[in-house]
């Protein structure tokens, strides 16, 4: 994957475009928040980069499983196992995953098997001690990789809902190596998500605007005509912003809304 771009000198000179280069995204991704569609791409990219054929994978914080969704579409096959404090998939065995779902805070969670590749997005700034997730570094297989998104400091007020359910816990790029070096993990590519303009379009559309179209749909169009109740009005304008705003922030690459990192045990 050559060197972690976080030894790199420069802001701009840390971001990893290549990430957008990735067919096999999560579509179903692209319309939300700009960071979800840094995040969905820089995951499609790595584990494009680092997964093939039968896999034991572990989806921490997985919520829905939705990563399945992206594992399927890059023709995977194997384990797939969810833990989650509220998790919204059942266990299934057959098909191409056999999924285990374990409702558990992390704290408690012992897995029983090992993993080529734990992802925690979106999750870990739930977490206040990284000795919660310790257990990673033991159920990783020899190769096995962990991936984790996560917020920087300055996007309390960006998430506001988010923070209110506890998503407390970000951290910034100089956190980052000494929080998993205390669990044994070290830092082997890392990549800034979002930037200057997609910060400014999460901050106007999102955090504005979407409240009142929602409730507007809601109240007007959804109410006359029910089979659109379930349809996102703003769906396609969200993901024309997203893309235009990753385009802009290329042209000047700064203040990151948050990270991707990739981590190996530390030998
Ligand atoms: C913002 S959601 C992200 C869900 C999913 N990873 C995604 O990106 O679509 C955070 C998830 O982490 C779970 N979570 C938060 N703290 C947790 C903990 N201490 N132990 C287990 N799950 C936790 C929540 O229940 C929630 O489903």
């Amino acid at each position: 994957m050559g060197l972690p771009s976080v030894a790199a000198r420069n802001e701009s000179a840390r971001y990893c475009w290549k990430i957008f280069n990735t067919e096999k995204v999560r579509k179903s991704e692209l319309a939300g928040t700009p960071y979800r569609y840094w995040s969905s791409f820089a995951i499609a990219y790595l584990l494009e980069q680092r997964l093939s054929g039968r896999i034991d994978f572990l989806d921490a914080g997985g919520r829905d499983g939705g990563t399945l969704e992206l594992l399927r579409g890059l023709g995977l096959r194997g384990t797939y196992t969810l833990v989650d404090l509220q998790p919204r998939l059942a266990s299934r065995s057959g098909g191409d995953f056999e999924i285990e779902v374990v409702q558990s805070p992390f704290r408690d969670f012992r897995p029983h098997r090992k993993f080529d590749a734990i992802l925690f997005q979106s999750c870990l700034e739930c977490v206040e001690s990284y000795a919660d997730i310790a257990w990673a570094r033991d159920c990783l297989k020899p190769g096995g990789f962990i991936l984790v998104t996560i917020a920087c400091k300055n996007t309390r007020r960006l998430y506001p809902g988010f923070w209110e359910q506890g998503g407390r816990h970000l951290l910034d790029e100089g956190d980052l190596a000494p929080a998993f070096a205390g669990i044994g993990l070290r830092i082997v590519w890392a990549c800034p998500l979002g930037g200057a303009m997609s910060r400014i379009s999460q901050f106007l559309l999102h955090t504005r605007f979407s409240d009142f179209v929602r409730r507007v749909h809601g109240a007007t169009a959804a109410k006359l005509f029910p089979g659109i109740a379930k349809i996102d009005p703003l769906a396609k304008l969200y993901r024309l912003v997203n893309l235009t705003s990753a385009r802009l922030d290329r042209l000047g690459p700064l203040w990151r809304i948050g990270h991707c990192i990739l981590l190996e045990i530390d030998e």
